[in-house]
């Protein structure tokens, strides 16, 4: 038996040794120590031997096994740590690993980039505003005095007395007004907040686009143009757009616009509630009063302004029924744009 012990231990040394790559050596692991290997034929069978000899041999056994595994475990060690590839176990001519998963925009970054392109096609720049403002320019400069009834539609937060989040990106037709001359095309986007409690429509947070045109003799009829194209590229090409008289403090005169429904091209379903048409901006000719607050004679200049959210043009866009989606991060929605 001891003979026979030894013997193993011989060549199982020898094999080891010249065992190439991690693949021989697992081999050589399980012909000497797999379950079905010669040390488990071994140790059963002891129970051939005299009883008082079995313990010696079972220590030795064991011994013996666990300095071959050892071995084995430092080789593999040493295999790897050359880095031989060939030599180990990686085959470099196998396929790659296809990524099928890549990131992607998230929805409301795609309907905004959807959005300028849009415009940019019509010859707008896109700007950008900060998102913390002072009242001037979330109020008083777009008309809205302090103590006007008009102000609480576009109530905020305040951060201190004067510096707020922006409850609307009309905001940056005063930034960029006062900082250059026209003509003006702009487009501009970015987050607003309202104290607004949060349902399935509402949140404290959300995105706008605001779009103006500065430039000597625009008209209505100019804003009605350039929505109704926009409209056609947004949402398809028999898109209709029509306007209802609203009052906004900062346009004069202003209109709501509403398209045609993109569900049931306006034949009346339950997402327009059967009215058939779909509320998604407001806009209007830009007030003198807004002029003369950054400073250009509302005499000799005349433009359009338009506000639109983006949420509610990308929950119409992809049938998205709750707004709340959008900001949870649930990776099951988001990946489905
Ligand atoms: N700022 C408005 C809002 O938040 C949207 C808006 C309406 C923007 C009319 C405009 C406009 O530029 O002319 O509800």
């Amino acid at each position: 038996m001891e003979k026979r012990l030894k013997r193993i231990e011989e060549d199982a040394l020898n094999e080891i040794e010249s065992a190439r790559t991690g693949e021989e050596l697992e081999a050589v692991r399980i012909k000497y120590m797999g379950r079905k290997g010669l040390f488990t034929d071994l140790l059963k069978s002891m129970k051939d031997l005299p009883e008082k000899e079995r313990p010696a041999i079972g220590a030795k056994a064991n011994e013996i096994k666990g300095k071959l595994a050892g071995l084995i475990e430092a080789k593999l060690k040493s295999l790897g740590k050359k880095g031989s590839a060939q030599e180990a176990s990686i085959d470099v001519t196998m396929p790659g690993v296809e990524i099928t998963r890549l990131g992607h925009k998230h929805p409301i970054t795609q309907v905004i980039n959807r959005v300028n392109e849009i415009f940019i096609g019509l010859g707008f720049k896109v700007k950008e505003g900060p998102e913390i403002e002072n009242e001037y320019y979330n109020f008083e400069a777009l008309n809205i005095p302090l103590e006007h009834p008009s102000r609480d539609v576009f109530d905020t937060f305040y951060i201190q007395d004067d510096i707020l989040l922006r409850s609307q990106t009309s905001t940056v037709q005063i930034r960029v007004m006062e900082k250059e001359k026209p003509p003006l095309q702009v487009i501009s986007s970015g987050r607003v907040y309202r104290p607004d409690a949060v349902d399935a429509s509402h949140s404290f947070m959300f995105h706008q686009v605001e779009g103006f045109m500065v430039d000597k003799n625009i008209k209505f009829s100019d804003l009605k143009g350039t929505l109704s194209l926009f409209a056609r590229q947004m949402f398809g090409k028999d898109t209709k757009i029509r306007f209802r008289p609203h009052f906004f403090p900062f346009t004069e005169p202003s209109a709501e616009v509403d398209v045609s429904c993109i569900m049931c091209a306006g034949k009346g379903c339950r997402v327009c509630r059967y009215k058939g048409w779909l509320e998604i901006l407001g806009a209007g000719m830009i007030n003198p009063k807004v002029f003369e607050a950054v400073g250009y004679n509302p005499e000799k200049w005349t433009g359009y302004a338009f506000g639109m959210g983006i949420e509610r043009i990308a929950m119409l866009k992809y049938g998205i029924n709750d707004i709340r989606l959008f900001f949870e991060n649930d990776l099951r929605f988001l990946r489905q744009f």
